[in-house]
């Protein structure tokens, strides 16, 4: 499923549900590693990033099996904390897994952490963090060793919000002796999902949701039954693919009170959202309005995983749309294969570029270099004439469990090839 061909112009129509968030799932399987029992994560993405995560998982000596509704973890064979796998290369979350294994072994050697490509994305943060939390590092070539005799709770206040660095502390901060308090902390929502499995594990962490956190270290932890929250990223992609397409569809379970700043968006677009029980409904106009001026930040803010697709959208809308990023750098590797397609869009600086609306793109082969990114050009194909293929999709995969399929139940002329 290397390619997607999309034939434009048919406005989406019908309802589609919102699998379970992968930047939620991919924590949530590391934490399982520091109880001392089985854990079921339901609802749990079966997307390409949790395939490597419970690889890795199985590599360490877990036992994980997937079920109808999601995989049993059993850490109770992990014995050491060294990562061979070329997931790790690959996957900029096996991070999270440093945390996790130094409170379970006390020892992590493991490859750098890749991940999309977007920027350095540098793992200084964490580094610092966790050294204030007793942790030794070294480099030795291509792979990073860390050791700790007995982690210790630490007064850490982060440079940057980091979601991952934040993820790290607070793995480390329930298997540490005493009390770590986090400044500066992340607030995404994703965040607050792994605390909710830690907490149903029998730890203590004040602060979750806000900028500073209390994580009582020490308790013993026991596995539980956690259900993964829905994806906020994929419900706001299909959403912007509603209003790039002129449709009217219900984003079931879509978890709303996590996408205020997007569906202020999406209404400032042209778009009409009603939230119910079910999930979101979303009504397309039939021709997007310019978003204005969207600038990626830190949750509450509009969060980059999106800013893609937002750039999509403002190809195809009436009037200018200024959009910054200002979490990653090289987060514009979409505008080349936009342009492809017909887009006006100019380059200001590195973090800007400003979009000039077209009525409607000219399908043509472009591709994904990312994950965003090319669920993006997917979104994009929708209001393009003929047809669009995207190469590339293997990204695609790394987030979205079947963008394909669920486009075709949304009336989308789609196929992978
Ligand atoms: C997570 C998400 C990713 C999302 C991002 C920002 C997962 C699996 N991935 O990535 O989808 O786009 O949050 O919401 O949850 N930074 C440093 N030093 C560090 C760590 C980070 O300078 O040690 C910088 C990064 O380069 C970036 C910013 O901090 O500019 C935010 O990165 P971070 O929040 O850590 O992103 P991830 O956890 O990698």
């Amino acid at each position: 499923m290397e390619s997607i061909c999309v034939w434009g112009g048919v406005a989406l129509q019908g309802k589609v549900h919102i699998q379970g968030s992968k930047n939620a799932a991919l924590p949530v399987l590391a934490a399982t590693l520091l109880t001392g029992d089985s854990s079921y994560i339901r609802n749990c993405p079966r997307i390409s990033d949790v395939h490597a995560m419970v690889s890795l998982l199985r590599e360490l000596g877990c036992e994980v099996n997937w079920k109808e509704d999601g995989v049993l973890v059993n850490p109770a064979g992990i014995c050491l904390g060294e990562m061979k796998s070329d997931a790790v290369r690959c996957m900029r979350s096996s991070l999270c897994l440093l945390g996790a294994l130094l409170g379970r072994c006390g020892e992590v050697v493991m490859e750098h952490p890749g991940g999309c490509v977007i920027g350095s994305r540098p793992i200084d943060l964490h580094i610092a963090a966790l050294e204030k939390m007793g942790v030794s590092f070294a480099v030795e070539g291509s792979r990073l060793k860390a050791v700790v005799k007995r982690l210790h709770g630490a007064e850490i206040r982060l440079e940057k919000p980091s979601v991952g660095a934040t993820e790290n502390v607070i793995l480390a901060g329930v298997m540490a002796e005493g009390d770590t308090i986090l400044h500066g902390a992340a607030r995404e929502p994703e965040i607050c999902a792994l605390c909710r499995y830690l907490e149903n594990c029998g730890a203590l962490i004040e602060g979750t949701g806000g900028e500073t956190l209390a994580i009582h270290g020490g308790r013993t932890l026991y596995g539980t039954d956690y259900r993964v929250p829905s994806d906020r990223i994929v419900a706001g992609t299909y959403l912007f693919a509603c209003l790039v397409s002129g449709g009217n569809i219900l984003l079931e379970d879509a978890p709303a009170s996590e996408m205020e700043s997007v569906l202020r968006l999406c209404e400032q677009m042209g778009g009409h959202v009603c939230i119910s029980e079910e999930g979101i409904y979303v009504q397309g106009p039939a021709v997007p309005k310019a978003g204005g001026y969207v600038r990626t930040a830190a949750y509450p803010g509009f969060p980059t995983d999106l800013q893609s697709v937002a750039l999509a959208t403002a190809s195809v809308a009436e009037g200018e749309t200024v959009i910054e990023e200002t979490i990653f750098e090289n987060r514009f590797r979409i505008v080349e294969e936009l342009r492809r397609m017909g887009a006006e869009i100019e380059v200001l600086n590195d973090k800007k570029v400003l979009v000039r609306g077209v009525p409607y793109l000219t399908g043509c082969e472009v591709e994904a270099k990312e994950l965003r990114g090319g669920a993006a050009l997917t979104v994009a194909a929708l209001r393009a004439e003929g047809r669009t293929t995207i190469t590339g999709c293997s990204y695609i995969y790394r987030g979205y469990e079947n963008i394909c399929r669920d486009f075709k139940e949304l009336g989308a002329r789609i196929i992978s090839v």
